[in-house]
This record gives C-alpha cells, structure tokens and sequence, in this order.
C-alpha cells in the first residue's frame, strides 16, 4: 500500500534515503570503507572501453555513469540511449564492458541492445532493479540496485540506487586501473555512506520548492539547465515533469543556452537550474545572467555553499547540503523530482499513472 502516502510517487520519493543506504550497503564493506564488487567473470582492469545503454531515466543514470567513469577512471565509454544504440551498429572491440541500465530489466530496446553487444563478444553487467529478469538471465554480471518494488509509473527510487551503484562502479573500475588510492577511495565511501542522512534533510526544504511548483505550475514552457553531471539531473527534471504534469520542458546543458534556446526565453518561461557549487559553478551562473538579462524568471536547486550567491539573481532558491562533487549529482535529484511531484499535485493530474505510459515497455 502507500502507507499514508498520497500517491505510489509520494512514497517512493521517500524511499531515496533508504534505498541508497540499501543499494550502498551491497557494494562497500562498512569496516574497511572500500568497494567491494561481487565476483565478476572478467578483469575489471583489461577492459578497453564501456559502451552504456538503457531507455529513459535510466539512460540519464548512465549519462551521469559515463561522466563518472571517464572523470575518475580514465576509461572511454560511448553512450546512447537503446533504441538508437541497437541499430547502430557502433564498431566494438572484443572483450569491452557493455553496461545495461533498468529498473524492470524487461525494457525491449534495453534488452535487444544488451543482445547485440553480447554477440559483439562485450562483457555484459546490467545495473538492474528486478532481480529475476529478462535482462538478468541474460547477463555476465547483474548489479543490483536494492530499491524494492517501484509501482509509480515516474521512476523515482530507482534513479538514485542506479547512481549508487555506478558510482561504486566508478571506484572500483578507478581502482582497478591504478587511479584510486587507499586515502581517495576513503574519502569518495565516504562521502557516499553519509548520503542517507544528507538526502533525509532535503525533505526539509520541501516549502521552497512548494513555492517554486506554484511559478511552474502556471507555465506552458520550462526550460531545465545543467552542467555536467547536473546536465543529466536536468534532463530528469524535465522528463518527469511532462511526464506527469503534461508541460512541456526541455533540459539544455547550461552552455548551449546562447545557441539557440535563449531566444525562447522570457518572463513566461521559468529557468530551473541546479547549480550545487563546485568547479562548474561560476560558469553555470554567468549562463543564469544571460537568462536574467532576458526576463527569465530563475529557479534554482543548489547547496549551502552555493546560495548566497544564487539569492542574489534568482526568484527561488532551494539549497541542500553541500556535499562533494563526486556525489553531487545523487542528492540533486531528490529536489528535483520533488518538484515535478509538486506541480502535478497543483495541476491535479493523475501521478501515479500518466496517460499513454505504461511502466515497463516491453515492445519496440
Ligand atoms: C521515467 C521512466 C522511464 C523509464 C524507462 C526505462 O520516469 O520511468 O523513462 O526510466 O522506460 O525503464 P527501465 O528502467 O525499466 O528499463
């Protein structure tokens, strides 16, 4: 049942700081603060490239992963999502890491995908929430994310316990490849054990971004901004929320703005960006000045460390705990996605089942 909750989605939002705990509790080994990865049938450190696929926010989730895994190992890895990935044939060297992404593991472009890399001669590990799958049978390695049964049609849970996972992924591939010391892989554990706790207290902004689903929800447009691995948080933000507000919304990454979306910018199109600070931050504001010289209305997720200088441009800001940069991206989903909670509830949609979606898309 929904234990009290108004909708599936209400409660699954709820679920982050747990299901992150549980996902994290499967990969590190409290006692020695390392990863420890289940045993794989191939060398993490002999692979030459990844290649990264998965449909919808799970595809998101791999952007963030290929963000990750390039910055901190070092390893190359391509992306796209399924649909496209199956037909394009890309040129893949034997003995590759092909990495699949779902809740369901039913999902059919994901899993025609997963079949063409095999048949490629890839190592398959899928990051996956059901456990007894297609998907999973099919698989080398299978990477749970411990997020339970997700029941709202807007993927929530799953998002967060997909990014713990690769980024538990990330060190050990980082380690495997000798770029991760002792005192490094301590620190990034860390910083990923302290998330639950980081993740209860973005529930206690839920005001501030009451306040900004009111400016959103009055809207026809939104446009959503990010940079890096907050380019791919956009891209969420914006999914779901016409997924289950039907407003049109579109993530840009931040620099691209002056390329062309600045031209639909005005006071009726809110700018919801995530800015958390970081070495990207002063380069994503200066893109929030531009949209402020136009009239846009700014609406901002960002942490402690951030705000006081967003407040200075912005109509709205909602800072959570700054955390480091590595696990940025996991907690400024929460916010997010709370949002488009927030205005389906203004709009009176139906959240937990939007029309014409159905939860795992198990035809092409
Ligand atoms: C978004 C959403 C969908 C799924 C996508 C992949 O809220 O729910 O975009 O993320 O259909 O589904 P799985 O992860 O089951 O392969």
């Amino acid at each position: 049942g929904k234990d009290g909750y108004r909708h599936y989605m209400e409660k699954e939002l709820h679920e982050h700081p747990v299901v992150i705990g549980q996902t994290l509790q499967r990969l590190i080994d409290p006692a020695t603060r390392r990863v420890v990865m289940p045993e794989l049938p191939f060398d993490l450190a002999a692979i030459p490239r990844a290649v990264v696929t998965a449909c919808g926010s799970a595809f998101y989730a791999g952007m963030i992963g290929r963000y990750w895994i390039e910055q901190y190992a070092r390893l190359p890895v391509d992306i796209d999502v399924a649909s496209e990935m199956r037909y394009r044939n890309p040129p893949l060297a034997q003995g590759g890491l092909g990495l699949l992404i779902s809740q369901s593991g039913e999902t059919a472009d994901t899993l025609a995908a997963l079949r063409g890399m095999r048949a490629v001669g890839q190592h398959i590990v899928s990051v996956l929430n059901v456990e007894q799958s297609t998907m999973a049978r099919e698989s080398d390695a299978v990477l749970g994310t411990v997020a339970g049964p997700e029941i709202s049609v807007a993927s929530t849970k799953a998002f967060t316990a997909q990014l713990s996972v690769l980024a538990c992924l990330t060190i050990a591939l980082a380690r495997a490849r000798g770029l991760m010391d002792g005192a490094m892989e301590e620190a990034m554990v860390t910083a990923l054990l302290d998330l639950p706790s980081k993740a209860t207290e973005v529930f206690e902004r839920h005001d501030e971004i009451r306040r900004m689903a009111t400016i959103v929800a009055e809207a026809r447009d939104v446009l959503y901004l990010g940079r890096g691995a907050m380019f791919p948080v956009a891209l969420e933000g914006a999914l779901k929320l016409k997924e289950i507000t039907y407003i049109h919304a579109e993530a840009y990454a931040a620099g691209e703005m002056k390329h062309g979306p600045i031209s639909l910018i005005d006071s009726s199109v809110p700018v919801v960006a995530t800015v958390p600070s970081g070495p990207l931050f002063d380069k994503t504001l200066s893109n929030l000045q531009e949209a402020r010289a136009r009239g846009g209305r700014l609406l901002v997720f960002t942490d402690m460390e951030g705000a006081p200088r967003l407040r200075e441009i912005a109509e709205c800001v909602v800072a959570i705990p700054t955390v480091d940069e590595f696990v940025a991206p996991i907690l400024q989903t929460i916010p997010v996605q709370i949002l488009a909670y927030e205005v389906a509830l203004l709009k009176g949609t139906d959240v937990d089942q939007p029309r014409n979606l159905a939860k795992s898309v198990t035809v092409e």
